[in-house]
């Protein structure tokens, strides 16, 4: 199955290591991005990917953004909902404003992003949906009752939806990611990382593309019959 691809947060860290790796399989994907404009449109040239700039923790944008891909390149077949953000500090001095961001970004752009596209693929009888969580909304960490939280609702949103859709051609799965070295991973300090990747069985961080090509296979025919799953890619960290 190719077609157009939709990847949200695809200009950086596993989304771009994910838009990459689909463009290869034979995708054209929309590369969605929100925060750097110059690092984005290096990312466009470089790859040739069109991207588009939009915040997918806004409902509206999603409409009005998901609306204008379609228009611009064709109906999507496959959405990876990759975009996250971290505001990791202890509960006990989280603010309000520190939960809602990444309940927003982490979990409502799940809504967000999905809604529109559901139901087309739905009328076509055919799509793939893959929501990124984490290991952390499985094991839940430490300075991050916010992350943890949002990530054990994709979970629980990817389940639910499996269900309803599953007669109709769409398969949705999860997958979670443990520590992969990107820029959100290397924010954490440098000894409770080195603390951290202590604890991972194969002994270093994850690469990017160790994710994309869980990604590519879940779209890819040979994962036909799996939907509902939570596909967990992290060294051995939590089994
Ligand atoms: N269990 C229980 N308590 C712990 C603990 C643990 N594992 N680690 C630290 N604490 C306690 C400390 O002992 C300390 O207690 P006291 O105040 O009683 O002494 C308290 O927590 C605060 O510790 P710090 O002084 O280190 O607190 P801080 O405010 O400077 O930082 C933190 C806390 C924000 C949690 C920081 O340690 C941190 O950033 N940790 C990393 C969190 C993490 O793993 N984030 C993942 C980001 S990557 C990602 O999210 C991608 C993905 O999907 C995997």
């Amino acid at each position: 199955m190719t077609g157009i691809a939709i990847v949200t947060g695809g200009t950086r860290g596993i989304g771009a290591a994910v838009t990459k790796a689909l463009k290869k399989e034979g995708y054209q994907v929309a590369a969605i991005y929100h925060g750097n404009d110059v690092a984005a449109e290096r990312f466009a040239r470089e790859n040739a990917v069109p991207i588009f700039k939009w915040d997918v923790s806004d409902e509206a944008a999603c409409l009005e953004g998901t609306a204008r891909v379609e228009q611009e390149l064709g109906p999507v077949s496959v959405l990876v909902n990759n975009a996250g953000i971290t505001r990791d500090v202890m509960f006990h001095k989280m603010k309000w404003e520190d939960w809602r961001a990444v309940l927003s970004t982490n979990l409502d752009s799940m809504f967000a992003m999905t809604r529109p596209v559901i139901e087309g693929m739905r009328e076509r009888r055919s799509g793939r949906v893959i929501n990124i969580s984490s290991i952390n909304g499985q094991k839940g960490q430490v300075g991050q009752v916010n992350y943890s939280s949002a990530k054990a609702g994709v979970i629980g949103f990817t389940k639910a939806l499996a269900q309803e859709n599953a007669a109709r051609g769409i398969t949705v799965n999860a997958v979670c990611p443990g520590y992969i070295d990107t820029d959100m991973v290397a924010m954490v300090p440098d000894e409770v990382k080195a603390k951290i990747v202590s604890t991972i069985p194969v002994g270093r961080l994850g690469a990017p593309d160790e994710i994309a090509s869980a990604v590519t296979w879940l779209v890819s025919p040979m994962a036909s019959f799996c939907t509902g799953s939570v596909l967990t890619v992290n060294g051995g960290q939590y089994i």
